[in-house]
């Protein structure tokens, strides 16, 4: 039976949602219906379809209770709003339903494993976190009678049932289910720890081992974790809250983590190789995976940052927050590589390509402009004795507003700029990236849609992330280098703004 609280938040969004102008969303980046969104949860390829969860506040621009949205998609870039999945209306998650994940059942229908969030002595009180499930049909569903199935006393000693959440579910080979879960130790607060849990049914679940610790490296508690295996390897995601940065990594505060290794069944722990931020730019978080049908391990992320949620931009907005543009995984050189999904190349229009372009005084490129649109642009100096100083690409541009990607060669730093692109606030506007040069030339794969920038560096061997709030009238593109520089470039428009 549905909850009054579901039922209202339904009419709610379908009312407020279907106010809100397409001219007023990016094109092809999921943001909520209405209201807030932070993490995807859910993310699944089920019944012939991707589904899309996310946390979800529906009745104002700023996090408060949360509920599950739903979208659907058959491309991973236009999607379908479909009701709300999830409302805080038990007793075990009255505070909020918050992260988690789903998986197909035997019997065809859909679970969600989340974390449902009460408060322990009043409003308050300390955040109870267990982890639930809800069963439907890709529409409805209706939340289990026995819910929690996982809650403190599931947890090893010590650890903290405060800070308990964000189940990630797979299946295993042998037909059973496991899942990820991230917890605290309650004693020192600083080791943040993953739990793993197994189950045979994806109902009843079992304590394993702890997966992996935080050893004091990255960050406090562990949000959102993520393990799956990758050509040959194991990887696990997790988003630490208050990382410290080191040297160029993890500048983000709450950032991301993604390391490289193996899986030991013996010990049933994970023995990490390699670690690395997942995004270098100001804006993504909590990402989750799944393996599409034709085998791709795609991923996609809330692409903003927890520290800027304030500046929700223009006084009128009626959404705030965007998922990342879904990314194909892959390992080189012991690295995570990311790549756009491929089907953003289904959405191309015609192509402008120049070569071989010199670059001194600041100039524009005809037909090279717009706010959704695809650049592979490649940079290296005129002459390799006389290196430039700087390359400077504005974009989102007219005579008021823009936005800048920089490349200093002598230091090997990209850097994104959104101070002047309509932010009223001295929030973080900059952040800078190391990257490597091949025979002096870096080559940047550049996707904008309305209010982001996502820029897949050499190949996808780095990814910087921000998104701006300028108008979307604003759509001049420049370029300019400190020296003298050369440039290839080839652009699309994307979909049918242009
Ligand atoms: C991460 C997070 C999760 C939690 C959710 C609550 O961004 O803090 O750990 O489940 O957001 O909305």
């Amino acid at each position: 039976m549905m909850n009054h609280s579901l039922i209202f938040a339904r009419a709610y969004e379908k009312e407020a949602g279907g106010k809100i102008p397409a001219s007023a969303r990016p094109i092809f980046h999921l943001t909520p219906w209405t209201g807030w969104t932070n993490d995807p949860n859910g993310f699944s390829y089920y019944h012939g379809q991707y589904h899309l969860f996310y946390q979800y506040y529906p009745y104002d621009t700023e996090w408060n209770s949360m509920h599950w949205g739903h979208a659907v998609s058959h491309d991973l870039l236009h999607w379908t709003y479909l009701p709300a999945a999830l409302a805080p209306d038990a007793p075990y998650d009255s505070f909020g339903c918050f992260s988690g994940s789903a998986i197909e059942l035997p019997d065809g229908k859909q679970l969600l494993l989340y974390t449902g969030v009460r408060k322990e002595g009043g409003d308050k009180g300390k955040d109870f976190q267990t982890q639930c499930i809800a069963v439907g049909d890709g529409l409805d569903y209706e939340k289990y009678a026995q819910n929690p199935v996982l809650d403190a006393r599931d947890l090893p000693e010590g650890l903290s049932p405060y800070d308990f959440r964000d189940p990630k579910i797979w299946r295993t080979e042998n037909g059973g289910y496991r899942c990820v879960v991230g917890a605290r130790h309650m004693e020192n607060p600083k080791l943040g720890v993953l739990l793993l849990y197994g189950s045979e049914d994806a109902f009843h679940w079992h304590f394993e081992s702890i997966l992996a610790e935080n050893d004091g490296r990255f960050g406090l508690m562990w949000e959102c974790p993520d393990f799956f295996p990758l050509e040959g390897k194991h990887v696990l995601f997790v988003s630490p809250q208050d990382m410290l940065p080191e040297g160029f990594e993890y500048h983000n505060g709450n950032g991301t983590v993604c390391q490289i290794g193996t899986f030991d069944e013996e010990t049933k722990r994970f023995i990490p190789e390699h670690h690395q931020a997942i995004d270098y730019g100001i804006d993504f978080y909590a990402p989750q995976t799944i393996l599409t049908p034709d085998g791709r391990r795609v991923m996609i992320g809330w692409m903003q940052n927890w520290d800027t949620c304030k500046n929700t931009g223009y006084e009128d907005r009626q959404w705030f927050g965007q998922m990342s543009l879904p990314r194909e995984l892959s390992i080189r050189n012991g690295r995570l590589y990311q790549q756009p999904i491929r089907e953003l190349q289904l959405y191309r229009g015609p192509k402008v390509e120049y070569k071989n372009v010199p670059v001194s005084d600041r100039m524009t490129l005809n037909g090279i402009e717009g706010r959704c649109v695809e650049m592979d642009i490649r940079i290296r100096p005129e002459d390799a004795e006389t290196p430039y100083h700087k390359f400077t690409m504005r974009f989102a541009q007219d005579d008021q507003y823009h936005s800048i990607l920089s490349f200093r060669p002598h230091e090997s730093l990209l850097k994104i700029d959104r101070k002047f692109s309509g932010s009223r606030r001295a929030y973080i506007h900059q952040r800078r990236c190391q990257v490597a040069q091949h025979n002096g030339e870096i080559h940047l794969h550049v996707i904008l849609d309305r209010f982001s920038l996502e820029v897949f560096i050499n190949d996808g061997e780095q990814v910087m992330t921000a998104t701006i709030l300028t108008e979307s009238t604003a759509r001049g593109i420049s370029f300019e280098a400190d020296g003298k520089a050369v440039m290839d470039i080839v652009k699309y428009s994307l979909f049918t703004e242009e």
